[in-house]
């Protein structure tokens, strides 16, 4: 009896792990119909964006945009400053461009057109900030499958 709880409980943990790594990979275009741009609301409009998102690590961003634009990782400094020395990764100029978030933290992206950053084309994305909601579901579905897990141990 023992033994084969054991088992049922290794197959739920195993079903729980794969549903939570399942459900964190989402893709995120940066803007939403506002797409890449210079927003014509100022530099609110990434932000206000950015706050209604639950960014997790493993989800994909997607900078999509018409015109002369481009998009590139930077520091805070850079970011706060909207200089274009000192980037983190590799200026990308082609539409759409992706960018996976593979740590927590905040990131940061900016355009390096003309002077597009400081008129509010940037984005700032954190990872742990407002991710309760995905979490607290996973754990909650692992508890019901452990429960059920359990009843039919006790039925056996
Ligand atoms: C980018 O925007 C264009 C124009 O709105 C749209 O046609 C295209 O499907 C978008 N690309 C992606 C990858 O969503
Ligand atoms: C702006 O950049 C300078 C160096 O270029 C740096 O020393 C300073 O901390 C930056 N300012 C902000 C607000 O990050
Ligand atoms: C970025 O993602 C979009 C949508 O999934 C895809 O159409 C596009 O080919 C990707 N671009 C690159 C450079 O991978
Ligand atoms: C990210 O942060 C979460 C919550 O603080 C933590 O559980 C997780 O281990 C962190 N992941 C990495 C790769 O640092």
């Amino acid at each position: 009896m023992a033994g084969g709880f054991g088992l049922i409980g290794c197959l739920v943990v195993v079903v729980a792990a794969v549903l939570v790594s399942g459900a964190s990979a989402e893709t995120h275009m940066v803007g939403d119909d506002l797409q890449w741009k210079v927003p014509p609301g100022g530099p609110i409009a990434y932000s206000v964006w950015a706050d209604k998102q639950d960014f997790q690590i493993g989800d994909t961003l997607i900078f999509n945009w018409t015109g002369n634009h481009d998009v590139v990782k930077v520091s805070k400094s850079v970011f706060d400053n909207c200089t274009t020395t000192n980037v983190v990764g590799t200026v990308q100029s082609t539409s759409p461009a992706n960018f996976t978030l593979d740590a927590n933290g905040t990131h940061y992206f900016i355009c390096t057109v003309s002077n597009h950053c400081y008129f509010g084309q940037k984005v700032a994305v954190t990872i742990g900030d407002t991710g309760a909601a995905t979490p607290l579901a996973a754990t909650a579905f692992s508890v019901v499958l452990f429960a059920l897990a359990f009843s039919l141990f006790t039925s056996m």
